[in-house]
C-alpha cells in the first residue's frame, strides 16, 4: 500500500545511499521535568511564534510521507506538554503513507492522556524511567510529585492497549548503574520491553564525562550475572542490540549503544526539530530550515526538492566523529531535537 502512495517521488536518499524511513518528531522543546542529563539550567526556549502549528507539520509529513518516510515517531521536550496532541496524531494517522505513529514520553501526563492518543491512533510509547527508586529518580527528573503518576502513566498505557510499551533508561555511572538487574527483573514481570540507553553528551548541564558512561558491553556483563541471554538479529535501521531472556518469559532488554558501537551505516531517520527545522542526524551540526519555506508560499515540490538536498547532506554518522574524537563539546541540549 505504502509503495503506491510514495512512487510519485524519488526517496529520501543521502550521499551513502541510506534511504529515510523513519522520522522523529518534535513537537515542542518545552518540558515539565528537568532531568540531569537533558536540561540546561536556564534552558533558552523556542518563542511559540516559531513553533510549527499542526498544519505545518501535517504539511511537511505528507510530504516526507510521499517519499517513503511511514513511521513516525512524536518526541520533544516532552509532547505531552504540545496542547492537543492527541489531534495531531489524529491529523498525522490519515496521512497516506504513514503506517505507525509512536510517542517517546517521560510519562507524567500519561495516565490522563493515554484513551484519547489511542483513539487518535496513536499505536506504541515509549516512557522514560531512569530509577525503580522513588526519591532517586525524582531527583534525576528534578520534580517531587513524579514517580507515582509516571507509573499510573505507565500502567494506563498497557491497559488502554498501546502496544508495545517501552521503558527507556539512560544508565550513568554512579547514579542507577546499581538498577540494571531490577529493570531486568521488572521487564520479566510486566511484559515491559526495557530499553537501556549509553549516556550521550548532549545534557544542557555539561555533566557527561566517558567516565559515567557505561558502555552496552557493561550491561550485557550485568545481565549475564543472573540471567541466561540471546542476541536477537538486528532489524535494519535498528539503533539497538536485542537480547531475550531464555526463561520461556519472553521478555525482551534492548541496548542502545549510540556510543561504544553506533550503527549509522544503515541509519533510516531524519529529523523535524519543533521549529521546522531538518536535523538529518542527532550529532550532526547542521539543520535546514524548512519553515521558512512553509511559511513563504513555496509549492509542495519546492519544499520536497529542499528536503531531498538537505538529507542528501546527512553526515556519515556520530561513528566518525567518536574515531575522530570529536564528540564533545556538546552539540544540542537533547530537549531541542527528543532522542
Ligand atoms: N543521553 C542519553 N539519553 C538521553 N535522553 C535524554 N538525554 C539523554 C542523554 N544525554 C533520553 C531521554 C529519553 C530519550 C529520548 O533520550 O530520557 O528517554
Ligand atoms: Fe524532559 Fe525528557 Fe529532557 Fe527529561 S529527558 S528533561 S523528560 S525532555
Amino acid at each position: 500500500m505504502s509503495g503506491y502512495f510514495y512512487s510519485h517521488r524519488m526517496q529520501l536518499v543521502d550521499s551513502f545511499g541510506r534511504v529515510a524511513r523513519k522520522l522523529r518528531l518534535s513537537v515542542t522543546d518545552r518540558c515539565n521535568f528537568k532531568c540531569d542529563f537533558c536540561m540546561p539550567l536556564k534552558p533558552t526556549w523556542i518563542p511559540s511564534s516559531e513553533i510549527l502549528t499542526f498544519d505545518e507539520i501535517s504539511r511537511v509529513v505528507k510530504i516526507l510521507a510521499s517519499m517513503g518516510v511511514s513511521k513516525i515517531r512524536l518526541t520533544g521536550g516532552e509532547p505531552l506538554v504540545r496542547r492537543e496532541i492527541e489531534k495531531c496524531v489524529k491529523i498525522l494517522k490519515k496521512v497516506p503513507g504513514v503506517e505507525t505513529i509512536s510517542m517517546t514520553t517521560n510519562g507524567y501526563f500519561l495516565d490522563e492522556k493515554a484513551a484519547a492518543l489511542k483513539e487518535s491512533g496513536l499505536d506504541s510509547v515509549t516512557i522514560s524511567l531512569h530509577s525503580l527508586k522513588p526519591e532517586r529518580y525524582e531527583q534525576i527528573v528534578g520534580r517531587k510529585d513524579a514517580f507515582s503518576k509516571v507509573l499510573s502513566g505507565i500502567k494506563r498505557a498497557q491497559a488502554v492497549g498501546l502496544s508495545p510499551v517501552k521503558l527507556n533508561c539512560v544508565v550513568i555511572r554512579g547514579c542507577n548503574d546499581d538498577e540494571i538487574l531490577d529493570f531486568v527483573e521488572l521487564g520479566r514481570e510486566t511484559g515491559l520491553v526495557v530499553r537501556f540507553i549509553e549516556y550521550m553528551p548532549f545534557d544542557g548541564k555539561n555533566m557527561w564525562n566517558p567516565d559515567r558512561l557505561v558502555t552496552g558491553a557493561e550491561i550485557i556483563s550485568k545481565i549475564e550475572e543472573k540471567y541466561r541471554i540471546e542476541r536477537l538479529p538486528r532489524e535494519h535501521g535498528s539503533t539497538s542490540l536485542t537480547y531475550r531472556i531464555i526463561d520461556g518469559s519472553g521478555t525482551l532488554i534492548n541496548i542502545i549503544t549510540t556510543m561504544s558501537q553506533p550503527f549509522c551505516r544503515d541509519c533510516d531517520r531524519i529529523r523535524l526539530s519543533a521549529d521546522g527545522k531538518i536535523v538529518p542526524c542527532l550529532f550532526s551540526r547542521d539543520d535546514y530550515d524548512v519553515k521558512k519555506l512553509l511559511r513563504n508560499n513555496a509549492s509542495d515540490e519546492e519544499i520536497a526538492d529542499f528536503i531531498r538536498s538537505a538529507f542528501m547532506k546527512k553526515f556519515a554518522g556520530v561513528e566518525t566523529l567518536l574515531k575522530n574524537g570529536e564528540v564533545e563539546p556538546l552539540i544540542r541540549p537533547m530537549h531541542t531535537i527528543g532522542g
